[in-house]
């Protein structure tokens, strides 16, 4: 069964089991009828789901290929891991809640452009920027929007490049264009996201403006650390002589 329907299913089942409780239907239709009424009603969104998953594969693809192609011309693989998900139903409710926006289809299409999210872990900051562009370059990729929180990391010290493309996939019978958002960042930066998940909804205590502080400062650490390591992968690329410095600035060396 697709991911998004097993998620769904469960929501709308009580949904509808709760209307047609209150309507006194259910003794009056068979199973039969509420299942075909459910399959009607849930239909449309495992269609958009399901295009919202082809697209996540044809940009996980793109990257794939890129990552082959470059890994022959520089002789190490850019791209450390790719992963990929679909936002859960529940995550889209609540997001359109809070937004306001009516419960649609059209206004989950129109308003809500992260349902597909491909984040893509690279070895180095330079390897984010030279994916980047490459994406772009792309005939069949627009742009949306593009948020650079490395360049300018969130008051959180949260570090990655975002995207929002527009990939077409080719149906049966017609060619869609789709949103994808695009998470680039290191595995550094990962490292740091994850964890700082993890714990992020525990910062109600009272030391909470220090363990903020602590975050950013781990976030700043890892942003030397990436900068560091790149700076001897160029010194082992060039074939040694003088060795970087020790503790530059990140800034230094990002782009
Ligand atoms: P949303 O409405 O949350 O999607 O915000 P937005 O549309 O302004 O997107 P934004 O560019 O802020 O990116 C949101 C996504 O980036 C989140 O879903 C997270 O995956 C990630 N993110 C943003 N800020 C943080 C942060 O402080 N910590 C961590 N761990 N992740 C973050
Ligand atoms: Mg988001």
């Amino acid at each position: 069964m697709l991911m998004g329907d097993k998620a769904i299913r469960p929501v709308l089942e009580r949904l509808t089991e709760d209307r047609l409780r209150r309507g006194k239907l259910l003794g009056r239709l068979s199973q039969k009828e509420v299942l075909d009424w459910l399959d009607q009603r849930t239909n449309p969104y495992r269609e958009l789901m399901t295009y919202y998953r082809c697209a996540m594969m044809e940009v996980e693809t793109k990257f794939n290929v890129l990552n082959e192609e470059l890994s022959l011309q520089y002789d190490r693989n850019p791209i450390e891991s790719i992963k990929s998900r679909l936002k859960e139903p529940e995550s889209i409710l609540e997001k359109m809640k809070r937004k306001g926006l009516p419960l649609t289809i059209e206004s989950i299409e129109d308003n809500i452009f992260d349902v597909a999210g491909v984040r893509v872990i690279c070895s180095f900051p330079e390897d984010i920027y030279m994916l980047t562009d490459c994406l772009l370059r792309q005939d069949d990729i627009t742009l949306i929007t593009r948020k650079d929180y490395i360049k300018n990391p969130k008051e959180s010290g949260y570090r990655s490049l975002h995207l929002i493309v527009e990939v077409p996939i080719f149906l049966h019978d017609q060619k869609k264009m789709m949103k994808v958002e695009v998470q680039m960042r290191t595995i550094a930066m990962d490292f740091w996201a994850s964890l700082e998940h993890k714990i992020r909804y525990k910062k109600d205590l009272p030391q909470a403006v220090a363990i903020s502080d602590e975050l950013r400062q781990c976030s700043e650490m890892s942003a030397q650390l990436d900068a560091r390591m790149e700076a001897v992968r160029r010194w082992i690329e060039h074939g040694g002589g003088e060795p970087p410095a020790a503790g530059m600035s990140p800034n230094n060396k990002m782009e």
